[in-house]
């Protein structure tokens, strides 16, 4: 039996590709995942320089993968304060970028109009501690705090169908997850189309716990909007580690058997929220594909993901196990 067909009672299995992983993963995405993300493909920098011409190669040839293969496709992501061409909104005024903005969101779903889940915003949240909770981006500079309300009215008429998501980073931490928790139930309040929380779910062996998990869980389930795990990996080292992987194979392995017995402790609280939780994403297919291969450290090689080159790791078995 594969991932997603072991899950399929519980939510869907995704993975973040790009144009060449589609091709070098192809058997196992076609194996163990029923829904695909454009890791870098379909954000605005990479379809285009100045919201008038738009090159979807990229994107079209994954969006083509998933419908050849009956895997659905999560758009990622429509709004974000980094891979953003700086003509879509530099010097604009509030009216203008508006129309940008709306311009931008009715392109992409022209494109995508079967995606099934949007991150309308990307990491819209603040990571101070103090101040704002909302992060200073270019959109909130010029449209004003209403940008996210404006955003996701635009998506909602431009995607009926897909579920508009909030997608965040750092979203078991105390701090955070409260922001995120109120901008969400104030957007609701007022009316405006948010239908899910997207847990970036970037974790590590050491962090967040399960405990700190549940936590976010409940708090989003809260808000009566479903929660989608949207871009799971799990590092071998903490948040600001920057050494390398030990040399010494039985201390990896140590390692890597911990990441295992995490994986199954997340997705035995994941199952705990099947119903709310209706996808779990990974960021990536294969270790080697891993963005975390270069960050925090350039070319620091990571194994945050449940297979790699030679096929399936302990944590796989660890989480068909749950
Ligand atoms: O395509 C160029 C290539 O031509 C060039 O030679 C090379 C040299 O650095 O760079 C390549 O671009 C890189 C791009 O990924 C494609 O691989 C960029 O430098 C690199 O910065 C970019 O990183 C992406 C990152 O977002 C940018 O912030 C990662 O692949 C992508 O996995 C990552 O994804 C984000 C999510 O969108 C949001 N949440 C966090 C997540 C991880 O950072």
């Amino acid at each position: 039996m594969s991932l997603h067909q072991h899950y399929a009672n519980h939510f869907k299995i995704g993975a973040a590709v790009n144009a060449y992983t589609v091709d070098s993963r192809a058997e196992l995405l076609r194996e163990h995942f029923n829904s695909v993300t454009c890791g870098n493909e379909t954000k605005p920098a990479s379809v285009t320089r100045d919201g008038e011409t738009y090159d979807f190669a990229q994107g079209d040839k994954i969006r083509d993968f998933a419908a050849a293969n009956d895997m659905a496709f999560r758009l990622h992501t429509l709004a974000w304060h980094n891979q953003t061409p700086p003509a879509l909104y530099s010097g604009k005024s509030r009216t203008d970028a508006i129309a940008a903005l709306d311009r931008h969101i009715a392109r992409m779903a022209a494109q995508y109009p079967d995606a099934y889940a949007v991150d309308v915003v990307n990491e819209v949240i603040s990571d101070a501690p103090n101040g704002d909770a909302l992060r200073k981006t270019q959109l909130l500079e010029i449209i004003g705090v209403d940008y996210l309300d404006i955003a996701y009215t635009a998506a909602r008429r431009h995607f009926p169908n897909a579920a508009l998501v909030v997608n965040d980073y750092n979203e078991c931490d105390a701090v955070k997850s409260r922001r995120i928790f109120e901008l969400v139930r104030g957007m609701r309040e007022r009316g405006v189309p948010v239908d899910a929380v997207g847990m970036q779910a970037h974790y590590n062996i050491f962090s967040p716990a399960t405990d700190e998990i549940r936590c976010a869980f409940d708090l989003y389930a809260s808000l009566g909007v479903k929660i989608q795990v949207t871009e799971l990996d799990v590092s071998l080292f903490r948040h600001d580690d920057k050494s390398q992987l030990p040399q010494d194979e039985s201390e990896l392995a140590r390692l890597l058997d911990h990441q295992a017995e995490y994986y199954a402790a997340l997705f035995r609280v994941f199952k705990e929220y099947a119903g709310t939780l209706d996808s779990v994403t990974f960021w990536g297919v294969c270790d080697e594909d891993s963005w975390l291969n270069n960050f925090p450290a350039p070319r620091r090689r990571n194994m945050p993901l449940l297979f790699d080159a030679r096929g399936a790791k302990p944590c796989y078995d660890a989480i068909m196990g749950v």
